[in-house]
């Protein structure tokens, strides 16, 4: 059954998706990673790593497989629970693809070529092939293909749910009430967290504080973040400084508010920041990290909660693609008996 805009509010559905490009950094924590962890007891909700994104980046098989369960890791240990949530490979729910090109033949070329990721690729010169330029489209079948009405994402991917929401819209006008509409969801604190050259933090700027990261290293590229060269004793403003923004994703509250004082009042250095914020960030992820080493040596586990999660979310993505395959005419009984 098609949803029924005129029933009782929708149940909160919560989706997103996190590419293994690499291990995580803290944009994609405190952009998006948290607020899964917070949402997922509010409704029914899937979590999934996009490895059929990240094949338009990653090249070696080996390496890709090792990355989709680095990220599994990594997500359990910071808090996802899979008893709550659903966790899954992307490339886990053949309905997704299939639904991917349906809503293909209601993309306008145009829309596409309008979009930030593909455009800024191309403008630096990397070669763009049809899996980049067609990036958001597999993005919206991802979110449909759940009835999925939150998405909890950082800033960057605000575009590509409102491509979503055209889509949607054009293919529910053409055939019916198919598709949900979603949402995106952001978090102030984390909407668009700087990286240590002050840009927004992503692997591609080479600017990143990752998550799990050896504890020398991390230390490291905290020392060497470039700062002003104000004098020590004048008072600076700690709102347009990015060690004190990244501080204060790491920094328990009192601490926050006293390290914001100490720059409205000056006489203090940046190498003193750095300190602070370089033992700030070891405890704020501890826990995390001595969970993640026990998850790591338990060897069928991540596997078992991969499985499990790809069941749910078959079941869900099979029925969503019953009903848009039967709403375009497509339907020859094929869509509805293919629920795993
Ligand atoms: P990805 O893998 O680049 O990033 C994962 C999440 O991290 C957020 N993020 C940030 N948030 C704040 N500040 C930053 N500096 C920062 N860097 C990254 C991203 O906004 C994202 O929420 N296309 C998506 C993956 C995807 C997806 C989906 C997401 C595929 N299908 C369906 C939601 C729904 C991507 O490449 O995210």
């Amino acid at each position: 059954m098609p949803p029924d805009s005129t029933a009782a509010p929708a149940p909160v559905r919560v989706l997103s998706g996190i590419q293994p490009t690499g291990r995580f950094h803290w944009g994609n924590y405190f952009g998006a990673i948290r607020q899964y962890i917070d949402l997922q007891a509010a409704g029914e909700s899937f979590y999934f790593i996009a490895d059929l994104h990240a094949l338009t980046t990653v090249r070696e098989p080996a390496r890709l497989r090792a990355l989709v369960r680095d990220a599994a890791l990594d997500l359990v240990a910071l808090g996802l629970d899979p008893e709550q949530a659903a966790l899954f490979v992307q490339s886990d729910v053949p309905e997704v693809t299939e639904l991917t090109w349906l809503l293909m033949t209601v993309t306008p070329m145009g829309l596409l070529e309008r979009c930030h990721a593909y455009k800024d690729k191309k403008s630096r010169g990397i070669a763009a092939d049809a899996g980049l330029f067609t990036y958001p489209v597999l993005m919206s079948a991802d979110i449909l293909a759940y009835d999925a009405t939150v998405v909890p994402v950082g800033e960057d991917q605000v575009q590509h749910i409102e491509v979503c929401r055209d889509l949607a819209g054009t293919f529910n006008h053409l055939y019916g009430e198919v598709f949900t509409l979603p949402k995106p969801r952001l978090v102030d604190s984390g909407a668009r967290v700087p990286g240590t050259d002050g840009q927004k933090m992503s692997k591609s700027y080479d600017n990143t504080l990752d998550v799990f990261e050896d504890l020398p290293a991390q230390k490291k590229k905290i020392m060497r973040i470039t700062t002003d060269s104000r004098p020590l004793e004048d008072p600076k403003d700690p709102a347009d400084d990015q060690l004190f923004a990244l501080y204060s994703l790491v920094a328990p509250e009192p601490e926050r508010q006293a390290m914001a004082a100490l720059y409205q009042r000056g006489g203090f250095g940046y190498g003193e920041v750095k300190k602070a914020l370089v033992t700030a960030a070891a405890d704020y992820f501890s826990a995390a990290r001595s969970r993640r080493a026990a998850l790591a040596a338990d060897a069928g586990r991540i596997e078992a909660i991969l499985e499990a999660g790809a069941a749910r979310a078959r079941q869900k993505a099979g029925a969503v693609l019953a009903r848009a395959r039967q709403a375009c005419g497509l339907s020859r009984g094929y869509g509805s008996g293919r629920q795993a």
